[in-house]
């Protein structure tokens, strides 16, 4: 465990923004504690596969975009660790079995397994250095999509105006700079936002503990509501958008994301505030048809009893905690990718945006 000061400095990778949760010294993975946040900036070290799988079950690292991530680097861990000796690729396979099983809803941990596993196939003669290489290049890219999107997504916003987040999707839940954050950053940077509110996110707080905090390392103003808040907030008038990530986007353009953001997007339409969702390509699913197919993880009813190991709930009570939830494509005005923008997304401009080099 080590405390991390070089939060308050830039990364080695240029992420333009002040808070990294992912670090990769060639050997061993460095993931900041978002359970710990925003009290104590700890990182945490990772050599072995089975630590990364834990790190992204426990929430250790979260966001889709970060999961993917994590779960690459995890593949060149085990790489590492099982190169060379006898039956090396079943024990890899095990790894990155259980590297994908962490969390189901998120699609990017599925597609960076899958991109491990195709890096294996193609290079018997040096597998840790072509896992490495895909997992720093992962890395990387996902830096290089936030950008675009950010710059993509802050075109969207006409005029000076204020906007709303759910969840945590900023350089906490990717490799740097953020998906709805990215846009939010570079909107911010352009002028064309004065004030971010963010829903609390009951009940893992991703809202208070991780967005409140981002967003003030880097200076933005946010003003934190309850999730109830929402609608009352957006009935003031001074709302223009909503602007979320997504942990998986069916073919059709149904968006999967943190539980509560289809309650913001119905109550967004009803007071004609927008909703755009900025995800990179790898967030798509084309084979999952619609939101029906996405697959929505239940965690434990402890998340709802109580905060911090104290219990609040009524004893005897049971509880239902989707963790996730899917806004139907209809709901959705603006998917900004980094390939580019689709306004009122349906299937056909989805596969038109993913065909495009
Ligand atoms: O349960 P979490 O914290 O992993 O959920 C994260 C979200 O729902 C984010 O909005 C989503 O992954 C997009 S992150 C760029």
């Amino acid at each position: 465990m080590h405390r991390c000061p070089e939060q308050q400095k830039k990364s080695e990778m240029n992420t333009n923004s002040v808070v990294q949760a992912i670090r990769w010294n060639g050997e061993c993975l460095f993931l900041l504690d978002q359970r710990k946040l925003p009290t104590e900036t700890l990182e945490m070290e990772f050599r072995d596969a089975i630590g990364v799988a834990a790190a992204i079950r426990d929430m250790v690292v979260r966001g889709a975009p970060a999961i993917g991530v994590a779960a690459a680097y995890g593949g060149a861990l085990s790489v590492a660790q099982h190169a060379g000796k006898v039956n090396w690729r079943a024990a890899v396979e095990a790894d990155l079995q259980a590297l994908e099983g962490a969390r189901p809803t998120a699609v990017n941990l599925a597609w960076a397994v899958a991109q491990v596993r195709e890096q294996l196939d193609a290079n018997d003669d040096d597998p840790l250095l072509a896992v490495r290489g895909l997992a720093e290049q992962i890395h990387a890219a996902d830096i290089a999509a936030n950008q675009r999107m950010g710059e993509f997504g802050a075109a969207l916003i006409e005029h000076r105006c204020q906007v709303l987040t759910h969840c945590n999707a900023g350089a906490l839940a990717t490799a740097g700079y953020g998906t709805a954050l990215g846009v939010i950053r570079s909107a911010y940077a352009q002028g064309k936002i004065d004030r971010v509110f963010a829903d609390e996110t009951r009940p893992w707080l991703q809202g208070s503990r991780l967005t409140a905090w981002e967003l003030l390392q880097d200076g933005i103003p946010v003003t934190l509501i309850a999730d109830g808040a929402a609608a009352w907030a957006m009935g003031q008038g001074e709302i223009r958008w909503v602007i979320v990530g997504a942990d998986r986007v069916a073919a059709n353009g149904d968006v999967a994301n943190k539980i509560g953001t289809y309650a913001v997007a119905v109550s967004a339409r009803y007071h004609g505030v927008r909703v755009m969702v900025a995800a990179p390509t790898s967030t798509i699913d084309v084979d999952c048809e619609d939101g029906d197919a996405i697959p929505i993880e239940q965690r434990s009813a402890d998340e709802l009893f109580g905060l911090a190991g104290a219990r609040h709930a009524a004893l005897g009570a049971d509880a239902w905690n989707p963790v996730f939830d899917v806004t139907p494509v209809a709901l959705v005005d603006a998917l900004v990718t980094e390939k580019g923008v689709i306004l009122q997304p349906d299937k056909a401009k989805i596969a038109a945006l993913l065909a495009n080099p």
